[in-house]
């Protein structure tokens, strides 16, 4: 409690506090400024009287307290010198030796015999300390005594300003204490009388109602934690920019594909193009071999190929680009050091870009969760047991596959998972094995299998919130309240 609410509170129940010095002592409260201040503003206020007195307080020294547990200097002395004599030597570096010798020798207790001093009476009362512990329970000290305590210095006196406290005229009508600061009293200047609330340092506070998820979010971070489960590593995917040779010439797909139509892909005007900094000319040479020609095997697509064509600057169309540039980059490094590739799994959760029709369920980007494993003995089993598990994790164990195709993998899967709100299968991705046109012609070893897969992650958030429109969580006709409030669907993933 506060100095103010101490007062108040013992002024409720006693007619008045005749110290406020002594009440202050006995809360254990220091008697300052501000506990003065305290009784200033209270009686400014009219809530209190106070009285000011002026009172001499006697305290006493370290040295009385000494002298009253353990006697005075020269008693103390005296005991210590015999009647046959004491060596001085013994006894001078004693605290209480100056005072006690001098005292001693007036009393003529002792006297000096040589190196020696010597005891002259056999027995001595220590009537200093009677008298100091009499007159401190209470006795009045004599003239004499007051002048032996303040030459031995016991007693130091101390005037200090007092007061009386009782109740004042607005006693009974003070305010609660105020808990928050106004314009008003910052105008009138009420603030600085008020009766100020304490803080409450233990009060639990207001749970914060802001700051929830976004549930593309939420569903990002359990895919994630999923993937880093399964012992995946995160690929970087800070390029919504993208060349369309790594987004679709890398992946073996022919630049005559129509997905490479300005109806599909979003082409950039400025920069149009990019320079060849990370297209390593022996590489992009290989590419455009293997496109034309074929390789490793492969006839070929038997197509033309123009580096301008795969120098045109995209937004990526597939999150597919950013494992093609990790994969070319793993092959590149093992041959640099002469090492073999090592086996790897890799995961990444970002946007992608598409010139669609904007519709409820289909937006111009969306999310795609993209992931490999490049290995050893490894192929269309592992993918699919990969898959399902994954979904298993997700809370979708019914999941089934229908072949597809896709220019880069061979075979080619899309993925369906079984909805139990809706009660049917829908599509939520696409996979395959990477084909070897692509991965031979980044230098990935022969005997490495790449299965890979895309996932879309608006498709899943949708069916585990229950949201109908794709337009309501993303996008400029974001419903807010939705995304605040919203909870998990119990049916969903
Ligand atoms: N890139 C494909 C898509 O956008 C998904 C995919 C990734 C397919 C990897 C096979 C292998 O749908």
């Amino acid at each position: 409690m506060s100095a103010k609410d101490l007062i108040l509170s013992s002024l409720e129940k006693e007619p008045q506090i005749e110290s406020a010095y002594g009440f202050a002592e006995k809360n254990k409260l220091a008697y300052d400024n501000s506990f003065i201040g305290a009784i200033r503003s209270l009686d400014a206020a009219g809530i209190i009287i106070s009285e000011m007195k002026k009172v001499t307080k006697q305290t006493v020294s370290a040295n009385a307290e000494d002298v009253l547990k353990n006697g005075s200097e020269e008693f103390r002395l005296f005991n210590l010198i015999k009647k046959e004599g004491t060596p001085k030597a013994e006894v001078e570096q004693l605290p209480f030796y100056r005072t006690g010798f001098a005292e001693a020798m007036k009393l003529k207790l002792i006297k000096i015999n040589g190196p020696n001093l010597v005891r002259i009476v056999d027995t001595f009362e220590d009537s200093i300390q009677k008298s100091l512990k009499e007159v401190l329970g209470g006795r009045a000290a004599t003239k004499n005594e007051e002048v032996i305590f303040k030459r031995r210095k016991f007693l130091r006196q101390e005037t200090i300003t007092d007061y009386i406290l009782k109740q004042g005229p607005s006693f009974n009508k003070r305010s609660k204490p105020v808990a928050n600061l106004t314009a008003e009293m910052l105008l009138n200047g009420s603030w600085k009388d008020a009766n100020w609330k304490e803080y409450n340092f233990n009060a639990l506070g207001v749970y914060p109602k802001g700051g929830s998820r976004h549930q593309l979010s939420k569903v990002r971070m359990n895919f994630k934690n999923i993937f880093l489960e399964m012992g995946f590593e995160e690929m970087k995917t800070d390029m919504y920019v993208e060349s369309s040779f790594w987004n679709f010439d890398s992946l073996y797909q022919p630049q005559q594909h129509p997905a490479r139509d300005a109806q599909d892909t979003f082409f950039l005007n400025e920069p149009a193009t990019t320079s060849s900094a990370d297209m390593n000319p022996d590489y992009v040479a290989r590419v455009k071999k293997v496109h034309t020609t074929g390789d490793f095997g492969s006839i070929g697509w038997r197509s033309d190929w123009k580096v301008e064509e795969a120098q045109k600057t995209i937004l990526r169309t597939h999150t597919t680009a950013v494992s093609s540039r990790t994969l070319a980059k793993l092959a590149a490094d093992a041959i640099a050091k002469g090492e073999p590739f090592k086996p790897i799994k890799c995961f990444s959760i970002d946007r992608v870009f598409r010139n669609e029709t904007v519709d409820q369920t289909h937006l111009a980007e969306f999310h795609q969760i993209e992931g490999f494993i490049a290995d050893r003995n490894i192929g269309l089993p592992q993918l699919i047991a990969v898959i399902k598990e994954f979904f298993t994790k997700m809370g979708l164990p019914d999941v089934r596959f229908k072949p597809a195709y896709n220019p880069y993998t061979e075979p080619s899967m899309e993925i369906f998972a079984y909805h139990p709100g809706l009660g049917k299968f829908v599509e939520v991705g696409n996979s395959g094995v990477f084909r070897p046109e692509m991965l031979r012609t980044m230098g990935v070893p022969e005997d490495i299998t790449v299965i890979a897969w895309g996932f879309g992650l608006e498709r899943p958030t949708m069916i585990s919130y229950g949201i109908k429109s794709i337009r309501s969580i993303f996008g400029p006709k974001t419903d807010l309240d939705f995304i605040k409030n919203s909870e998990i669907c119990t049916y969903g993933i």
